[in-house]
């Protein structure tokens, strides 16, 4: 989750007022964080069509920012791609079920990337078992270029408030299992999801996951280019006067904890329609399978000059989720799905790029 376009509209007693920010230039330009940027830049400059691959791949959507993914390049034309699992959430997806949908976006983004240069990506998951790794990868001539692609360099999570009119949802249905657009069963997932997100930040100890994974302002997002940013000239200099701070977001009493709710919430109730992609199985195949399409429905959105935003709090899988967990389950799929996304779409400002460690960093030793 990134704060970053919120834009401070006042300061009212103490409290802090942030509002979604409906552009303004984004980062004023000293405080963007850079080098946390360069990843979106250097994307397919690598000369060793795995590390171009991979280069695209690492701009894949994953929950938390966690980037949990690591690159192992065997021979000449091979990847072994790892989860780390030093990087898990055990708190909001305990059965790990979100990372691996994860890896199935970066997976997917990694296809496409290679048949843009001409190349198949021979696609093995989990070769050695599910305790092994996600995916032996093989690039051999062939591929066709999918024009999905041109959309990942833009394709961004927009978490603003998104328009007051009906999205066109033609180009989705290829890949979303459904999309929700009649009234009542829209206000009805306003209503759920709310409750969801209210239950998550209420629960200490998920909420402290998140808490624990925010990066306050530039230095903290460029020393760590990942988690939950917090970001831009706004929010930064609320951090400077005390305003905006980890001890305030982690205090359900402090101010800047209630306003945060009540942003999330006019944030969130401003959603005209939901895309959900479910499975009918839940193997850790089934979860790679639903990244793929949710990816693919991200960048299908994007094309249409869409916004989306995973909305997964009632999906997940911990005790105080249980009802809400069984109630979009009733609400959305047939007995026996899983409902493995549901997400905003709508109209809305531009969203900003979100940080990625350097590929770099993510190539684990042969
Ligand atoms: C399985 C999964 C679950 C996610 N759940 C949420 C969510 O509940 N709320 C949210 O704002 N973003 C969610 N995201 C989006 C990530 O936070 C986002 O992809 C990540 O921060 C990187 O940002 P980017 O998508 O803009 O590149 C989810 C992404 C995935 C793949």
């Amino acid at each position: 989750m990134t704060l970053s376009r919120r834009k401070m509209i006042g300061l009212i007693g103490g409290g802090v007022v942030l509002a979604a920010g409906a552009g303004a230039g984004g980062f004023a330009a000293t405080r963007r964080p850079d080098a946390a940027l360069v990843p979106w830049d250097a994307a397919g400059s690598y000369k060793d069509p795995r590390m171009a691959a991979l280069s695209w791949a690492i701009l894949a959507p994953n929950p938390h920012n966690r980037q949990p993914w690591l690159a192992q390049l065997v021979g000449d034309d091979e990847i072994l791609i790892w989860r780390d699992l030093s990087l898990n959430l055990p708190e909001t997806d305990p059965f790990d079920r979100q990372l691996t949908i994860g890896m199935g976006c970066f997976l997917e983004i990694l296809r496409q990337a290679a048949a843009q240069r001409g190349l198949a990506a021979d696609v093995t998951l989990f070769p050695d078992g599910e305790d092994g790794s996600v995916a032996h990868i093989r690039l051999t001539p062939g591929g066709l270029p999918d024009p999905l692609f041109a959309h990942v360099p833009v394709r961004h999570t927009n978490r603003n408030a998104y328009e007051d009119r009906q999205p066109a949802t033609a180009a989705l249905l290829a890949e979303a299992t459904s999309v929700v657009t009649a009234p009542d069963a829209v206000a009805a997932l306003h209503k759920l999801t709310w409750e969801a997100m209210r239950i998550e930040m209420a629960t200490p100890r998920t909420h402290m996951e998140s808490v624990g994974l925010m990066r306050f302002g530039k230095q903290e997002i460029e020393a760590n280019p990942d988690g939950i940013t917090l970001g831009g000239p706004m929010l930064e200099a609320l951090m400077k006067v005390g305003m905006l701070s980890r001890e305030g977001q982690a205090d359900p009493s402090s101010g800047e904890y209630q306003q945060t709710l009540s942003m999330l919430k006019s944030s969130m109730d401003a959603t005209p329609a939901y895309a959900i992609v479910s499975t009918a199985g839940n193997s850790r195949t089934d979860q790679i399978e639903a990244g793929r399409r949710w990816v693919r429905l991200h960048l299908a959105a994007t094309g249409q000059g869409l916004a989306m935003q995973p909305v997964s709090q009632a999906l997940q899988e911990y005790p105080e989720q249980a009802d809400l967990y069984a109630q979009v389950h009733k609400q959305l799929a047939s007995p026996g799905e899983t409902v493995q996304m549901l997400g905003r779409v709508g109209y809305a400002p531009p969203a900003e790029a979100s940080p990625r460690w350097p590929l770099e960093s993510r190539i684990a030793d042969a």
